[in-house]
């Protein structure tokens, strides 16, 4: 398989919907993992194999231990960027290469172009990484199909009406498995340094449609009603920062009656087909009908 030797790879994130997948495909791929989190009980749901290290971005210090001889680290950043510069120094002090989990916002596409603060981190990030001499992998998913968990499970489990703005406003979800699988090859295979991937799913589907396909997966039918944006404010004040719901109804606002940015990265990196969001949601029926 053209393994890089490596030593071990520090997933962060790893407790978070890519990290945790990147682990098992790296496990699989026979390749050693450590793994980060801030949450000393979070080990507990940690495959037996990875080798847990306490850490947070926000202090660069306690991630020596984890970095001390690793030689890659897949990195997802969520944390308020301060501290990003001292991090970044204590990467390239440690290891080879980076991989890291951004987003497609230099995409000349209406969906990705719009006032987006998670934007702004991300490519501070990789200025941050051009900066050093780290070989690194940048992969750009576009909307996770685990999305539509937090969206809409909810709503579905309760049996209610799901109720949401533009429904008409198109995105090609990317199933979380295949950025997994992507990330995890660009770290243990030969061939992605310097590569910059966007990926998404292979169909351009309205918001509507993807509740439809969840409907499907459960073999009934969801209603559906439009709701306007300042209702969605209402609905989401206090739960998520106003800048993420600003930002999501910018995207989706600007996304209206334009097919969705697809490319074939997925394909291309993995020599499969990446998967529908049709698949996703018949895999993932179960959290539309049981759980919280
Ligand atoms: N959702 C989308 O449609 C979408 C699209 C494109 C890009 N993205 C990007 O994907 C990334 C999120 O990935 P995800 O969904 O896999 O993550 P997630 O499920 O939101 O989990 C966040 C992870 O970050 C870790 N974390 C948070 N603050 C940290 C800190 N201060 N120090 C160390 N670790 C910290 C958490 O670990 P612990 O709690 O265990 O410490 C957790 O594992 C974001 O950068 C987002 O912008 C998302």
């Amino acid at each position: 398989m053209n393994q890089i030797d490596i030593p071990p790879v520090l997933v962060t994130g790893a407790t978070g919907r890519v990290g945790l997948v990147v682990i098992d495909q790296l496990l699989d791929a026979g390749v050693p993992v450590r793994a980060l989190t801030r949450r000393s009980e979070a080990a507990a749901t940690l495959p037996a194999k990875v080798e847990v290290f306490p850490g947070d971005l926000t202090v660069p210090e306690s991630l020596d231990p984890a970095l001390s001889g690793a030689g890659a680290v897949f990195l997802v950043w969520t944390a308020p960027p301060q501290t990003a510069e001292a991090v970044f120094e204590r990467l390239a002090a440690h290891v080879r290469r980076v991989v890291f989990l951004s987003s497609p916002h230099q995409t000349p596409h209406p969906l990705f172009q719009q006032p987006n603060p998670m934007a702004v981190l991300h490519a501070g990030i990789e200025r941050l990484i051009a900066a050093t001499a780290l070989e690194s992998t940048i992969i750009r998913p576009g909307m996770f199909a685990s999305n539509s968990l937090a969206w809409w499970a909810p709503a579905i489990r309760a049996g209610e009406v799901v109720r949401w703005p533009y429904s008409a406003a198109e995105s090609a979800p990317v199933d979380d498995r295949d950025i997994a699988a992507v990330a995890a090859r660009t770290l243990y295979q030969d061939g992605y340094v310097g590569g910059d991937y966007v990926l998404t799913g292979p169909q351009s589907l309205t918001q509507a449609a993807q509740v439809d396909a969840i409907g499907d997966a459960l073999g009934r039918r969801i209603a559906f009603e439009e709701m306007t944006p300042d209702e969605f404010r209402t609905l989401w004040e206090g739960t998520v920062p106003n800048s993420a719901v600003d930002m999501l109804l910018a995207a989706w606002s600007a996304a209206v009656g334009q097919p969705a940015y697809i490319t074939t990265a997925v394909a291309d990196i993995l020599g499969t087909a990446p998967r529908t969001f049709r698949q996703w949601a018949v895999d993932h029926a179960i959290a539309f009908t049981e759980g919280s």
